[in-house]
């Protein structure tokens, strides 16, 4: 018999066998104290009596393996069938070894790397008794005032997909069944990286073009890549929030993306519902989740309470019963209904923070350090240099989200520095907020040849409910940036932060001579130090080019690469006085979506196409040549301008990328295809390729590219 077949036997028969209450029972995931959790929970006792009634499916934010083993053997012995809970969490960027935050990570445009750092948080996970990790985050975001921007790929749709898709491929590997194996929960469906003014938690309203187009990519390449769980949003999608929303969740997910796995609440988002004012009490919580598709409630218990009074109706009996099928199908895929226990080790620590995980989170931090602004970097063994700022002496670099870290495991940077030979110094000058003090600062600069500044937003400045108006450096930073460079040394600036920060007033000291490096280091994991001092001194070449554009000022915001155009641009030589424009600063980003130096210097040049016109594909190359003594990495980035369409088209969409490593001096002929349906734009909610011309544009950013035109007949 097939594998398949024996499993549909095995649910059928279990589910002939259960109650309406053991159903419902499976489609509710609670708390059980003592986790890491993000709202209100229950009283433990309470949890252990309804996991006794078959009334648990599930546990999230449990992470002491003694706890998860008595609750599975709670589940499995003590109730009527049997039936083994899934046990969740939030390992966004990692669980015990903590890789970059995903919003560094996607600066890495490494899809592979961020695959295999997905792949160590998957057996960290599972040998920590979680079967199942809620991440990837797909929420496309333009707006660096929401603090969840941290958790996300960024601005661009084709980038975000990638990453889903490798992290999917990092955390399932090919089977579940398996101590290496976790499954993934994508999220937050949908729209939620589009709040309105960044407020974490607002409304959402964008036209269905736009969500199909940009906000929905990301979770059709999860539903591709069999992503086992889909988490709904705590936001309104056009008016209505997306845990009752049928349109999101039955007609685009569930069949027009054929998701066949299960469909979560965020946590508490069902009872929300009340206060979104959609539902007047539990009751109508439990009829309108249910009919709009939800099959597992995180931590709101509308269906255990209030489901069985509607389960006389046939249509919300086979809901119910698709739901629980779902559920088991995962629990099944799992390996659990066969081992409950796999994975759920008592000596659970000899299965962190191995050495090769560690090597893989520091290839990553390295990949992840985005190089902005440079005439100094690296610095020579020989430099005297100090290191000054809130962040030298902090172990908390690793970032908001960080599974369950133990900052003990992570060094700070001066703890890092006294691994080395350097010569080097450090002062504090301030904490991130407060306490400036430069007393005995004068005397060290003085005695040292090179600065090493390091500011920015404390690591739990971004992540859930952390949205921000002001993106500034906090005024006690600026205060020790001008006294630091009052002294005319050369002075490297280097930025932690969880989101774009504001760096026009940093950029205009740069062109000003005063500064004379800055490097984003983002939140970069447990190997954050060593990463930033061996990237620092050229042991590593920065190669991360920025996956979100940076605005010169709030009031740019949102800002993002692939706008449409306005019937007023900046070029084709209409006068000042009728550019779309602001009075106050430009159109365009500070530094702009896929821009970041190297060490090396690349030059493109000769973009050649085989045709102009474009049938079934179109194959083109480009020249790039490292015109440096650095071997490195470089990222060329590819994009199209569709130039005649119905609607009016984005100036710029990324279509391609391809990350090599050059040698010094070393020229390559890159090779690209891009194919007819990679041209795909959603027009009316049809699919749709435009016939006509198009920009091909080609270059290490996507301001910086070279341009040739094809026709699409
Ligand atoms: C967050 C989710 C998270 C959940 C469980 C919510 O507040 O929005 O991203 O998975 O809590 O911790």
């Amino acid at each position: 018999m097939k594998k398949e077949e024996k499993k549909n036997i095995f649910i059928d028969e279990l589910i002939n066998k259960m109650t309406i209450e053991e159903k419902i029972g499976q489609m509710y995931e609670s708390t059980y104290t003592n986790g890491f959790i993000t709202g209100p929970e229950f009283e433990n006792d309470d949890v252990i009596k309804l996991i006794k009634k078959g009334l648990v499916g599930s546990i999230i934010g449990q992470y002491d393996n003694e706890v998860i083993y008595q609750l599975q053997k709670t589940a499995v012995e003590e109730t009527r069938l049997h039936i083994p809970l899934f046990f969740a969490n939030d390992i966004i960027h990692g669980c015990r070894t903590i890789f970059p935050i995903p919003l560094a990570l996607a600066c890495t445009w490494n899809p592979k790397l961020v695959e295999n750092c997905a792949a160590v948080a998957a057996k960290e996970s599972r040998n920590s008794g979680v079967q199942l990790v809620f991440s990837p985050v797909a929420d496309l975001a333009r707006d660096p005032r929401w603090g969840r921007v941290m958790e996300g790929y960024g601005e661009d749709p084709y980038l975000a997909s990638k990453m889903t898709r490798s992290l999917i491929r990092g955390y399932q590997g090919k089977e579940l069944y398996n101590e290496n194996t976790v499954a993934a929960c994508v999220k937050h469906y949908a729209g939620y990286g589009a709040v309105s003014g960044g407020r974490d938690y607002n409304s959402v309203d964008m036209s269905l073009d736009t969500f199909y187009n940009y906000y929905l990519p990301p979770f059709m390449e999860a539903t591709k890549n069999d992503v086992k769980m889909v988490m709904t949003s705590f936001n309104t999608f056009n008016g209505i929030p997306a845990t009752c929303n049928s349109f999101l969740l039955r007609d685009i997910l569930k069949k027009k993306l054929k998701f066949k796995g299960v469909v979560i609440s965020d946590y508490t988002a069902s009872d929300e519902l009340i206060k979104h004012k959609v539902c007047k009490d539990e009751e109508e919580v439990a009829y309108k989740s249910i009919m709009a598709g939800l099959d597992h409630e995180m931590v709101s218990r509308s269906y255990i309470n209030q489901l069985k009074k509607f389960s006389n109706d046939e249509k919300i009996l086979n809901y119910i019963n698709d739901s629980v099928r779902r559920i088991l199908n995962l629990k099944y895929d799992l390996g659990l209904f066969d081992n409950p226990y796999l994975g759920i080790h008592i000596d659970f620590e000899k299965y962190w923070l191995l050495p090769a995980y560690l090597d893989q989170a520091y290839l990553a931090a390295n990949e992840s350090i985005t190089l902005l602004e440079n005439r100094i970097l690296p610095l020579n063994k020989e430099d005297h240099v100090l290191f000054i700022g809130p962040f030298i002496d902090t172990k908390r670099l690793v970032g908001a989200w960080a599974g369950k870290v133990d900052h003990n495991y992570c060094k700070s940077l001066i703890e890092e520095l006294a691994n080395t030979n350097y010569h080097y110094d450090y002062f504090k000058g301030c904490e991130i907020n407060s306490d400036f003090n430069t007393k005995g600062l004068e005397e060290k600069i003085l005695k040292n040849d090179k600065i090493v500044l390091l500011l920015g937003e404390d690591q739990w400045e971004s992540g859930e409910n952390k949205s921000k108006t002001n993106l500034e450096l906090s005024d006690i930073q600026y205060q020790l940036l001008d006294y630091v460079i009052k002294f005319n040394k050369p002075t490297i600036l280097l930025i932690h932060a969880g989101r774009p920060l504001i760096l026009s007033r940093i950029k205009k000291l740069y062109e000003e001579r005063k500064i004379d490096a800055v490097m984003y280091n983002w939140f970069l994991g447990t190997m954050s130090s060593k990463s930033i001092i061996h990237t620092l001194y050229g042991i590593n070449n920065p190669s991360a080019k920025l996956t979100m554009s940076f605005p010169y000022n709030v009031g740019q915001i949102p800002i993002y690469y692939n706008h449409l155009p306005t019937g007023r641009p900046k070029e084709n030589g209409i006068s000042d006085d009728y550019r779309t424009r602001y009075l106050d600063a430009p159109n365009d980003a500070l530094y702009p979506f896929g821009y970041g130096l190297s060490y090396s210097k690349f030059i493109y040049k000769n973009l050649i196409l085989k045709s102009e016109i474009l049938e079934k594909e179109l194959s083109f190359s480009i020249e790039v040549l490292n015109d440096s003594s650095y071997a490195g990495y470089e990222t060329i980035e590819v994009y199209i301008e569709c130039m005649n369409d119905i609607v009016s088209r984005p100036i710029n969409e990324l279509k391609n990328f391809k990350k090599l490593w050059f040698l010094p001096h070393e020229t390559k002929v890159v090779e690209f295809v891009i194919k007819r349906n990679d041209l795909n734009y959603v027009v009316n909610s049809k699919n749709h390729i435009a016939c006509g011309t198009y920009g091909l544009k080609v270059g290490p950013n996507s301001i910086d590219t070279i341009v040739k035109y094809f026709t699409v007949k």
